[in-house]
């Protein structure tokens, strides 16, 4: 057996990857011209551009509405307020997400209740929400993780059962498929993040999308007060002109202009990641150890643009070899970008549990439920959160189908894998500290 390269042996990568392997997004002429025109035309704070790319947006998942936003916060922000959540009611999320999932529930009074994720797909449990939902709880959010699918039909079976808004927040997974229908327009309103790493990458943006006339009305009115005229429910406009919230979240036309040319090629770049990833996937079926994140095959649920491809690390089948050990010695065969864990789990962050944000004298999270009614999450046991970032490693996010590279880091991970005895002297197993932020490591 070859020797590994962290035990002084030879690299399995040898390739360099070309300057452009991992640059994104990838913008083109076109993306270029339109910026130069808005700035040209004095038009960044106008709302043409954006109303268009909306439109377009909205088109693209089949739905009615679409609003665009500063980014992916405000959109979740504004797709809460639009459900209605307020003082005193709950919102269940998930544990392993980015915060802005969830956060901004609690400038409207409500409290967050997390919920665990299924130790496959890495999304929303539906048991575990349906076992955390109480009279209080007012909406869910869905995230689909690192661009799995969540079950998005037994999510929605349940929140219909107990009157449940679902928030879908779909900015891990840009043109995902559940079952054959795009993401973002399955539950009642979904919030798009189009920051500069995501999949669908146009500066700092963010969209929200609904067939729901009432929650887009209730978002406009929330945060977009210079389209207040187009508000036609009759209570709605009593509010009208003046932001209720006080926010103003509207999109930069820069984003705009470049979210209307990011439209037109992100399927075909999508596919191209889509078919690396399953090469790459395909390529290590029946390595020990090692598992792909993605859907079953042949379930008409897809990845998108692969936000965060990741592996699943299963280390019994390796003799108990440590996560770090495991990414140290792929990352000494030459494989670029590799990281053990993800998001850390929010429910022990005592934002959540202990921090009096507002000033109520009690913590935030709890400072709307009755009386005696606590919200302590880090106390609770969600075991598959807790332990992910343990079982769980980035892999190098590649933008362009390169046969030979990609058989080279499969080559690394085979080799690291089969030679993982090797590896058992001197791993002294560290704890795995995962990122509130999911920073990504560049070199
Ligand atoms: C799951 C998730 N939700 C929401 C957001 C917030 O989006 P933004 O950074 O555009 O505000 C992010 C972004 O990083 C995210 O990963």
């Amino acid at each position: 057996m070859e020797k590994l390269a962290l035990l002084g042996g030879k690299k399995a990568v040898t390739k360099e990857a070309a300057e452009q392997m991992f640059h994104w997004p990838i913008v083109n002429d076109a993306m270029r011209k339109s910026v130069v025109q808005v700035l040209d035309d004095g038009n960044m704070s106008g709302l043409d551009l954006s109303k268009k790319f909306e439109q377009e947006f909205a088109k693209w998942h089949g739905v009615k509405y679409g609003l665009a936003h500063s980014c992916g916060t405000a959109a979740l922000h504004a797709a809460m307020y639009g459900v209605g959540l307020g003082i005193g009611d709950e919102l269940i999320c998930p544990s392993i997400t980015y915060w802005a999932s969830c956060t901004a529930a609690l400038s409207l009074g409500a409290s967050i209740v997390f919920a665990d994720i299924e130790p496959d797909s890495l999304c929303l449990d539906p048991d575990d929400f349906e076992r955390k939902i109480t009279k209080r709880t007012k909406a869910v959010v869905v995230v689909h993780y690192l661009s799995h699918p969540a079950d998005m039909d037994r999510i929605m079976a349940i929140a219909k059962k107990h009157n449940i808004k679902v928030i879908e927040d779909c900015s891990h997974c840009h043109g995902a498929l559940y079952k054959g229908k795009i993401t973002g327009s399955i539950g009642d309103v979904a919030g798009f993040s189009c920051m500069s790493g995501k999949a669908f990458a146009i500066g700092e943006a963010g969209m929200m999308i609904t067939n729901d006339r009432l929650i887009y009305e209730r978002a406009i009115l929330f945060a977009h007060y210079e389209r207040h005229g187009d508000i036609q429910d009759e209570e709605l406009k009593k509010q009208a002109f003046l932001p209720s919230g006080g926010f103003k979240y509207r999109m930069h036309q820069m984003s705009s202009a470049v979210g209307l040319e990011q439209l037109k090629k992100y399927n075909a770049e999508a596919a191209e990641i889509d078919k690396i990833f399953t090469y790459f996937w395909d390529s290590l079926e029946g390595t020990p150890g090692v598992y792909a994140h993605r859907p079953a095959k042949n379930s008409g649920s897809t990845k998108g643009g692969w936000y965060i491809p990741a592996g699943l690390y299963e280390s019994e089948e390796l003799g108990g070899l440590s996560i770090q050990r495991f990414c140290d010695a792929l990352t000494a065969e030459g494989m670029p970008r590799v990281a053990a864990g993800v998001n850390a789990p929010l429910h022990k962050h005592a934002l959540y549990n202990t921090v009096d944000v507002y000033h109520h004298g009690r913590p935030t999270n709890s400072a709307n439920l009755p009386k005696g009614v606590e919200n302590r999450e880090d106390k609770k046991e969600l075991p598959v959160s807790s332990s992910l970032s343990q079982r769980i490693f980035q892999v190098p996010y590649m933008k362009h189908f390169d046969k030979e590279l990609i058989d080279q880091y499969v080559a690394a991970i085979k080799k690291v894998c089969a030679g993982y005895a090797d590896l058992l002297e001197g791993d002294v197993s560290a704890e795995v500290k995962a990122s509130w932020n999911l920073t990504r490591r560049k070199g």
